[in-house]
């Protein structure tokens, strides 16, 4: 679905990413984790198209990408972001805007938002005004309007990082359920081991911009592979 090949990135002559490699199979969901400042955020905007890398390249659905990426491949992916970027309109135009952009008929955008708002449990808050949401709402919103443009790649960045133990648990049962039903391709970053032990098949581990262990949460737990994973991976131990 996805594949980056010797992506390097700089930034005012500091190196953020180094030789990173990295694929994404159909039906995937692949964890970014590492600690404050290690690049997680980096890759994810690289790897959904939104910085371009200095070396390396990109690969989509077999395809080599362009510095400039074509439209039709930008509308196939969702992101959402470490802190939920709604518009201030109502809930339900949030949703919707995605759809309208692809051109659905109203009748299409009202089922599917209305569907979407439910699987997350905010259908209730359909006409209030996005400012006004908690946090936590405002989260299920993002990830509602994520989920219904059906994205052949969704990108989650710290999904949960504001929410309170119970709200995060919740949202993370909903989350598990959503992806077992539709089986979206996901890249998703935390710096929480669990959450990504919970949602993710395999995690790449990133210490200073640098992929430093690959495999399944159950897989990096057991054999860190190398000392600095280890430390990193101690603070998860309980
Ligand atoms: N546009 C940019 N220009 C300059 N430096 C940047 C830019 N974007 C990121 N960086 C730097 O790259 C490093 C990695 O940042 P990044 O946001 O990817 O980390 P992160 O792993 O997501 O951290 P966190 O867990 O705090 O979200 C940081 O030192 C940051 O200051
Ligand atoms: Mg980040």
């Amino acid at each position: 679905m996805l594949e980056a090949r010797e992506i390097t990135w700089k930034k005012d002559h500091k190196i953020i990413l180094q030789d990173i490699h990295f694929h994404l199979l159909p039906g995937e969901c692949v964890g970014l984790i590492g600690p404050n400042g290690s690049g997680k955020s980096s890759l994810l905007k690289i790897l959904a198209f939104l910085e371009t890398p200095t070396y390396g390249q990109l690969y989509f659905q077999g395809q080599s990408v362009p510095k400039s990426v074509p439209l039709p491949i930008r509308r196939k992916i969702a992101i959402v972001f470490q802190e939920s970027l709604l518009l201030n309109t109502r809930v339900f135009d949030n949703v919707a805007a995605g759809l309208k952009i692809r051109g659905l008929s109203k009748g299409k955008i009202r089922e599917r938002v209305d569907y979407w708002l439910e699987q997350f449990g905010v259908i209730h808050l359909t006409k209030q005004l996005a400012r006004s949401l908690s946090g936590g709402e405002a989260q299920r919103v993002s990830l509602a309007r994520a989920f219904a443009i059906e994205p052949d790649v969704l990108f989650l960045d710290e999904p949960f990082s504001a929410l309170d133990a119970p709200t995060k648990e919740g949202l993370r049962i909903d989350l598990t359920k959503v992806f077992s039903s539709t089986q979206t391709t996901t890249v998703m970053v935390s710096h929480d081991f669990k959450d990504i032990a919970h949602l993710t098949n395999r995690a790449l581990i990133l210490l200073n911009g640098q992929v430093v262990a690959e495999g399944s949460p159950s897989e990096l737990l057991r054999s860190p592979q190398k000392e600095e994973v280890e430390r990193f991976l101690a603070h998860f131990a309980s």
